[in-house]
């Protein structure tokens, strides 16, 4: 979604502007701008439609100095992606440009009534409204520019990230937030802001996390041959805050293709050493232990609950599906996996000894968000398992346990939903031990199984050539069915996602046994079915399926364990995983999934790590 970058210093603004953009572009946008104070009492505001590189041609011959500015990636919510709608956005008198994620849900009756003061609105968005009123409240109250954003941000419902020049201050760059994240990166007589930490990364590991309702402003002055540095927080009503300076555990390495053509397949192929440090420190070298110091600091918690609910969007919401099925088996505490989106609207009942699990690998996703504050309201004990640390989710949650993936650029979720697996089989591995619901050697055969789990994803990865050469075959497909049973049938979901995301082809995740119930009747010889079949659970049923899919012309790929034979006669193509227990077998299963559709992709010539209309990280309703 939308992307803040923001600098105040002493460097030229523009390059560094620029070079955050590009950090933010995995964000997913439409359109990119920028906004520079450039010395002289000018405030010149370039934009473009498409990628910041269409930017940056037009910004190629045009005046970019200036020590301060801010810039912006726009995902669309309100007005077509084009450059009147792409930020920054002036005010009436151009004194004032702005940047904004998030959604201003009140914007047309503020809108209403600025125009009959007689404003006039030059685009469709809703953050135009919000630069204007920021205005009319200055001139208005007579008050500075802060105490304006103060004031205005008071009237405002909805959620925000918002940056804000004045040319008459070129030495004050103010942002606030409310829903929507802002990090401030503190330099040597320079201050960063930006959405996340990847634009900052590179210039200083010192950085503020800016909470909700709050109001920074940065200035930098110049005095003598001396330069003061000063950062003021408060929140929209004016209570002073300090200021608390965190260290950021992020490198730049993380942010490179490292060799790879896409960030996908880095992320597919760092899974082995991913897992590894998901595991870190958690798993015991004996491994005959798992300590999840979330857990154990609120045992009585899980012990007690009398029901579990699950909450994540997409990629994590599948994580969830498999979680439930671990947690009811070695747990036997009843889960419900509930889409944050639905569950924050249809007035769940939510009991005090409740549970709710929230998965969010950006730990920004609004709804999963707004999904926590709910069950929070309602006394329920919120546990988190999320990827990006210190974002907003494990803020607001009691308790939790952070998958330690490093950053995952590629739109489509990979090497952040096998460690979300990996954590959530961890936490039902710990709560089945402690209630005495799982026996003993169970509980041994999996925690030992599971240190083994990072060196048979090598080995499915080894299978990457062969995979990509197939892959080829597939390109003309509209359609794809997946098919899976049990805790395979959340990878048949996660499979088709991948697919649908990167590739754009049509494509439906289904429990093997209901296809007899509607999807059969799709099956010819055009239809790729890719069913996930290892050797565990109800695979003769599996089987039994593939046989129908055949009988029909299907032409199938089948993800089966090492060795088998009955599925390998029967199949167009197959895929092998190592025999591994059957709860973990989605962290070997989902890897062929995300190689076939990584290569689909690539061969239809599609941009996978930024595919059309998709965000990374979902930060508005
Ligand atoms: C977006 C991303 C998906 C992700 C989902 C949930 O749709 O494109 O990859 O699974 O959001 O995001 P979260 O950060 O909450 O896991």
């Amino acid at each position: 979604m939308c992307g803040i970058v923001g600098y105040i210093g002493k460097r030229k603004a523009y390059p560094i502007l620029i070079k955050g953009l590009h950090r933010l572009e995995y964000r997913g946008y439409d359109s990119a701008g920028v906004a520079l104070i450039n010395g002289q009492g000018q405030l010149n505001v370039y934009k473009a439609k498409g990628k910041v590189a269409e930017l940056e041609s037009f910004c190629a011959d045009k005046d970019t100095r200036g020590t301060i500015g801010i810039a912006h990636t726009r995902w669309a919510t309100h007005g077509e992606p084009n450059t009147v709608n792409a930020h920054p956005h002036y005010s009436e008198s151009e004194r004032l440009a702005i940047i904004h994620n998030g959604i201003i849900e009140n914007y047309a009756v503020l809108k209403a009534g600025l125009q009959q003061e007689g404003y006039t609105f030059r685009s469709d968005t809703d953050t135009e409204v919000l630069v204007q009123l920021i205005e009319y409240t200055q001139e208005n109250r007579h008050v500075d520019l802060k105490t304006a954003v103060q004031l205005a941000l008071q009237q405002v419902i909805g959620a925000y990230a918002i940056a804000i020049l004045d040319k008459d201050h070129p030495d004050t760059l103010i942002a606030a937030r409310k829903g929507s994240p802002l990090v401030v990166g503190i330099g040597e007589d320079e201050y960063f802001l930006a959405s996340d930490a990847t634009p900052i990364v590179e210039y200083t590991d010192q950085v503020i996390y800016i909470e909700d309702e709050e109001v920074v402003c940065l200035k930098v002055e110049s005095q003598k041959s001396k330069v003061e540095r000063t950062i003021d927080i408060t929140t929209i009503g004016n209570v002073q805050k300090t200021p608390e300076i965190k260290r950021l555990e992020l490198s730049l390495s993380q942010l490179e293709k490292g060799g790879y053509p896409h960030f996908m397949l880095k992320e597919i192929f760092e899974q082995p050493r991913t897992l590894t440090d998901s595991m870190r420190g958690r798993v015991n070298v004996r491994q005959d232990n798992i300590a999840l110091s979330g857990f154990i600091d609120n045992k009585e918690r899980f012990l007690n609950a009398k029901r579990i609910i699950i909450t994540a969007c997409g990629t994590s919401w599948h994580a969830g599906l498999i979680a439930m099925y671990a947690i009811e088996e070695f747990a036997q505490i009843p889960v419900e996996v509930e889409y944050s989106s639905e569950f924050r609207y249809r007035k769940p009942v939510i009991n005090q000894d409740d549970v709710v699990i929230a998965i969010s690998q950006s730990g920004e996703t609004a709804d999963t968000l707004a999904a926590i504050q709910l069950a929070k309201s309602k006394g329920a004990f919120i546990f988190s398992i999320c990827n990006v640390v210190g974002a907003s989710i494990p803020r607001v949650s009691d308790s939790g346990c952070y998958t330690h993936v490093g950053p995952e650029i590629g739109v489509a979720s990979t090497k952040a939903f096998t460690a979300q697996v990996t954590a959530l089989t961890m936490l039902a591995l710990c709560i089945g031990r402690e209630k005495g619901t799982m026996s003993e050697d169970k509980y041994l055969a999996v925690v030992r199984e599971l240190g083994r789990i990072p060196d048979k994803i090598s080995r499915v990865l080894e299978q990457d050539a062969r995979i990509a050469d197939f892959a080829k075959t597939f390109t003309y497909a509209q359609n794809f069915i997946y098919l899976g049973r049990g805790y395979n049938y959340p990878v048949a979901m996660e499979g088709a996602l991948k697919l649908k995301e990167i590739s754009y082809i049509h494509a439906e995740g289904y429990p093997a046994a209901e296809m007899k119930h509607g999807p059969i009747a799709l099956i010819s010889q055009e239809m790729p079915v890719v069913v996930v079949a290892p050797r565990c659970g109800t695979y003769e049923k599996v089987v039994s399926n593939i046989q129908e899919i055949k009988a029909r012309k299907g032409r199938v790929i089948a993800v089966v364990t090492e060795g088998d034979e009955l599925v390998s006669k029967i199949a167009d193509y197959i895929i092998e995983v190592p025999e591994t227990e059957e709860c973990l077998t989605p962290l070997l299963t989902v890897i062929p999934l995300q190689l076939l559709a990584y290569h689909i992709a690539v061969v239809k010539g599609c941009d996978v790590d930024q595919p059309r209309n998709l965000a990374k990280s979902v930060t508005v309703e």
